[in-house]
């Protein structure tokens, strides 16, 4: 099918479904880390609801949705807001199979699942803090 010039211009947040899109996403991908022994631990609150809050509007900035994220948190810098944390390739590659695991539940169109993946695979990578 041919993209519109007007398509075009949506943003992407927009085109796959807007907040409740990303909402659901997050949601899925805490659902997995509530559950893994490796990555549970990381989290410091004992309730994942507020960080699942963060992550949530982090993503809808990103993509093109409301500035709410920057508005309460100021400026992402993600790498260094995980510092604090050992990201190993161990704690990367868990991150990332709760995220395709999230993502396969939320069954978006390819194309825009395979830019979300592409995304995630990229950032994730950029936050190893930790060898081995
Ligand atoms: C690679 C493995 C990763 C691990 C183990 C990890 C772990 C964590 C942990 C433990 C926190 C603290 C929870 C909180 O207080 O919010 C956190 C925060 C956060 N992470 Fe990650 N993370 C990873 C990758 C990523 C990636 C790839 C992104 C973005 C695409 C991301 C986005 C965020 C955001 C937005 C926050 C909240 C920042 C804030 O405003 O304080 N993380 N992460």
């Amino acid at each position: 099918m041919q993209t519109t010039a007007a398509e075009e211009e949506r943003s992407f947040y927009d085109r796959v479904g807007g907040e409740q899109t990303f909402r659901r996403l997050v949601h899925f991908f805490y659902q997995g880390v509530a559950q893994d022994e490796l990555l549970r631990p990381m989290y410091p609150e004992e309730d994942l609801g507020p960080a699942e809050e963060r992550f949530a509007l982090f993503l809808m900035q990103y993509w093109g949705g409301p500035r709410t994220y920057s508005d309460r948190r100021g400026h992402p810098r993600l790498r260094m807001r995980h510092v604090p944390f050992q990201v190993d390739r161990a704690a990367h590659d868990a991150w990332l199979r709760h995220m395709r695991t999230a993502l396969d539940r939320l069954a978006l169109p390819a194309e825009d699942d395979r830019e979300l993946w592409n995304y995630m695979t990229y950032a994730a990578a950029a936050m190893i803090n930790t060898a081995g």
